[in-house]
């Protein structure tokens, strides 16, 4: 046979020269990428072996750190970091002296305001100077009411005849133009449960709020103007018996029972 280019023989052999050149062209590939992969190229491979370091740092300065505690004779084992914070967490709330500085911070059923019930029916009871009920009302009080009112207006209602299914009437109340406490405690204090309004019957689902943020002089002028306006006609409020019922602030809302019958 010829050994020429037509001779399959060498052609055979040509190929085998090729795979092994080719097969060691891939064996030198590999040994360069191994040989590449010890040195981070890249900017982000960089800044992953830092972090690796730095978490390494971390956790063997967290585990210095970390306290032990005996749970059994002998046995002791490493207090976790979230246990030692929630250990620390407990040591303060029952060493740390609550901060109830002012009435309406006092929690409806707390310790603190079981103690303050306790000492409130202990009390003198509170004595009010009546106003006269004849004297003239001073129209910078009832034009300061007025204004004030804004708030009662929210649910009584612009002329005092409520809102059905949120707040029963002001106009013809007995418990607005009654005993003088009644309004102010209910102000003071808010007022829940059912109530029986000028003969009708409310039973509404939302109680009134306690709106005891309002000063002595606010309360005493809208509770001035509530009582000699939509047809009612009663004594003025002063700032003084406004102020004789604030001791009542942050105890629970009244219910009718708690209030002065009023006829
Ligand atoms: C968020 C709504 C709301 C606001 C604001 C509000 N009240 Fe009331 N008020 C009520 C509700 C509700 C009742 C009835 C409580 C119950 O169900 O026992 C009520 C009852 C009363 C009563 C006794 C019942 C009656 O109709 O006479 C008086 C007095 C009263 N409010 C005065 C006031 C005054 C004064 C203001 C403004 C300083 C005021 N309220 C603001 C909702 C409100």
């Amino acid at each position: 046979m010829d050994p020429s280019q037509d001779n399959p023989i060498v052609r055979f052999k040509a190929f085998f020269w090729a795979l092994a050149l080719f097969a060691l062209f891939g064996i030198a590939l590999g040994v360069i990428a191994l040989l590449e992969k010890k040195e981070p190229k890249t900017l982000e491979d960089q800044a992953a072996v830092i972090r690796y370091e730095n978490r390494a740092k971390v956790e063997a300065a967290q585990s210095a750190n970390l306290t032990y505690k005996e749970i059994e004779a002998g046995k002791t084992v490493q207090v976790k970091p979230q246990d030692v914070f929630a250990h620390l967490g407990k040591e303060l709330a029952a060493t740390k002296p609550t901060a109830v500085e002012k009435p309406e911070q006092v929690i409806p059923g707390s310790a603190t305001a079981k103690a303050n019930e306790a000492a409130a029916a202990n009390a003198a009871p509170v004595v009010i100077v009546e106003t006269d009920p004849n004297a003239p009302i001073d129209p910078a009080v009832m034009d300061a009411g007025k204004a004030q009112y804004a708030l009662c207006m929210a649910c009584h209602g612009p002329e005092g005849a409520g809102v059905p299914g949120l707040a029963p009437p002001l106009a013809n109340s007995e418990w607005v133009v009654g005993p003088v406490e009644n309004p102010i405690r209910i102000v003071l204090r808010g007022l829940e449960g059912p109530i029986s309004v000028n003969g009708v019957d409310y039973n509404l689902p939302l109680a009134m709020a306690p709106l005891a943020h309002l000063t002595d002089d606010q309360v005493a002028a809208t509770l001035t103007y509530v009582r000699n306006s939509f047809g009612n006609k009663a004594s003025a409020v002063t700032a003084d018996q406004v102020k004789a019922y604030r001791g009542e602030v942050g105890r629970p809302a009244l219910k009718v029972s708690d209030l002065k019958a009023p006829k």
